[in-house]
């Protein structure tokens, strides 16, 4: 047979080349589909349910394919502390929720988890260990474990057993996948999903060699590491999430515990970058929105009760002891107080260098937003103390349980203790942080370790014990 007849006639190379045309489209086309097809993000009514759950421009680069952020801690629950899933990295649930605070439901192709501001910006607190938890907006997150959360992903990712085969059937457990969505879970989302964390990871090696920071607390590194791409000089960043309300009262503050910027938009804007969003994906009007609700947020009142003549003997004491800095007319107030005359642990103020303000102030020249403002400093900002009853532990690396421990000389404060629970302690002001109850999925803060120190801030601390009791009763009132 000559080579001539077993080619196919030329028609029916027209239909074998539609034929793959067709296909080459529709995978291209499902791929499209499933991976980056954008659909409008959803809206929310309120500024609070806005603050909670919108988007700020997270899923698309870190977020995660919802149904595998679903399955994940009922596939691997020995590498969380308690069988308590994702609560037990400190996430809270409100009733009838089908997402935590702060983490965020989006589609970028699949439904993809991201995360918000509120993750880290909102409380909680309980009466007692049986009662429902009330939610604190704009407090600073006393459980919540940001770095936990990200080891438990890539701990997953490092799992031989992350694969198709052990992930696909218990995601079929909750939603039936097409036939195309389940080929394209097997041999494309899992397999990418696995290897963006591997790749994140390695982005977080820094965090390695530097001690944990536990509940409601985080470095600020990634700032400097990840988003800046400086080099890593060792500096440990720990620090304790600060509150977010009032910011007309804020006006002109420096802001961050160091005050290395004085324009609240910058602040929010680089946050957004701090919490995973990249200048291309940054949602502008879903930040904008939420500035202007801190605004006016209020901090929340003392949820017990108050003994207000004693709070009214306590103004006194705080008239004499505390207002030249926290008074409202103070002008320290919102300015940085040098380390040597606050002498609380250096680490978080050497932690910022001028290199990391020169590297923010040129980082999005080319967008019509960036950032001019920051510098470096080398102390820490005289806080308000607005709503600080609810802000516990106190000062800027969160080393000291309690405001009477706050009150208390620095070498007799507690040298270890709990954080991450939120059983309130009416008695030392602060939240419970020595009982069984709180160890169980807390953070054990050890101050003799580096970032951790609960050395300064001694004002108060030689009052007399009537003195000292009025103040804390006072200082419940703001
Ligand atoms: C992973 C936790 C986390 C997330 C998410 C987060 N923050 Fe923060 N935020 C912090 C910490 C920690 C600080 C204090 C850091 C420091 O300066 O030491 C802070 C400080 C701030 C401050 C400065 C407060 C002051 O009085 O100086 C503002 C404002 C703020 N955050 C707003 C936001 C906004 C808006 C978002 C979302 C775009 C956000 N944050 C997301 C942890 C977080
Ligand atoms: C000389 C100025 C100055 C005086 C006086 C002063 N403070 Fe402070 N205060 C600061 C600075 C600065 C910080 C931040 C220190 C840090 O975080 O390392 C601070 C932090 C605090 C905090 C922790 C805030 C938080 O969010 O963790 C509390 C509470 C506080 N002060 C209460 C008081 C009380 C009560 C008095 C009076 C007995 C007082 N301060 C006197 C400057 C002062």
């Amino acid at each position: 047979m000559s080579s001539s007849e077993t080619q196919p006639k030329p028609w029916k190379k027209l239909l074998i080349i539609l034929a793959i045309s067709i296909l080459v489209i529709a995978i291209a086309f499902t791929g499209w589909y499933s991976l980056a097809r954008r659909t409008p993000l959803t809206t929310y009514d309120t500024p609070e349910d806005h603050f909670k759950y919108a988007s700020i421009g997270t899923e698309a680069v870190n977020g995660i394919p919802y149904w595998i952020w679903v399955v994940l801690p009922r596939l691997f629950p020995e590498k969380l502390t308690d069988s308590g899933g994702y609560t037990s990295l400190g996430l809270t649930w409100e009733e009838g929720r089908e997402m935590p605070i702060g983490l965020t439901k989006e589609s970028i192709g699949i439904a993809r988890v991201g995360i918000n501001c509120a993750i880290c910006h909102v409380g909680t607190v309980r009466k007692t260990p049986l009662s429902n938890p009330s939610f604190l907006l704009g407090a600073p997150s006393n459980k919540f474990d940001v770095q936990r959360y990200v080891q438990f992903f890539f701990e997953c990712a490092n799992d031989p057993r992350f694969t198709p085969g052990f992930i696909l059937p218990e995601i079929e457990y909750n939603h039936h996948l097409s036939l195309l969505e389940s080929a394209f879970y097997r041999y494309i989302i899992i397999p990418r999903t696995k290897n963006t964390l591997l790749k994140q990871e390695e982005a977080f090696q820094w965090m390695n060699n530097r001690p944990d920071t536990g509940s409601g607390r985080t470095d600020m590194n990634p700032l400097k590491i990840q988003v800046l791409n400086l080099p890593d000089d060792g500096s440990v960043g720990s620090t304790d999430i600060m509150a977010i309300w009032n910011q007309k009262q804020r006006e002109a503050f420096y802001y961050h515990s160091d005050g290395i910027n004085p324009d609240l938009t910058e602040v929010v804007l680089s946050s957004a970058l701090g919490t995973g969003t990249t200048p291309k994906e940054i949602n502008l009007a879903s930040l904008e929105r939420i500035q202007e609700w801190l605004q006016e947020l209020p901090p929340p009142a003392y949820p017990f009760a108050i003994n207000l003549d004693l709070a009214e003997q306590g103004e006194k004491v705080f008239e004499a002891n505390c207002a030249s800095c926290h008074g409202l007319d103070s002008t320290r107030r919102g300015q940085v107080l040098p380390l040597e005359e606050i002498n609380t642990d250096p680490n978080r103020a050497n932690h910022w260098t001028q290199a990391a303000s020169d590297g923010m102030n040129n980082y999005a020249t080319k967008y019509p937003w960036g950032f001019n403002q920051f510098r470096d400093t080398d102390g820490y900002v005289v806080p308000a103390l607005d709503g600080i009853w609810a802000r516990a532990p106190y000062l800027h690396n969160g080393s000291v349980p309690s405001l009477k421990d706050l009150l208390t000389k620095p070498s007799d404060r507690p040298k270890q203790f709990y954080r991450g629970y939120d059983v309130y302690d009416q008695k030392n002001v602060g939240f419970v942080s020595t009982t069984e109850a709180a160890t169980k999925s807390s953070f054990l803060l050890d101050t003799t370790i580096q970032g951790n120190g609960n050395s300064g801030h001694d004002f108060g601390t030689d009052l007399k014990l009537s003195d000292k009791n009025a103040l804390l009763e006072y200082l419940k009132t703001l």
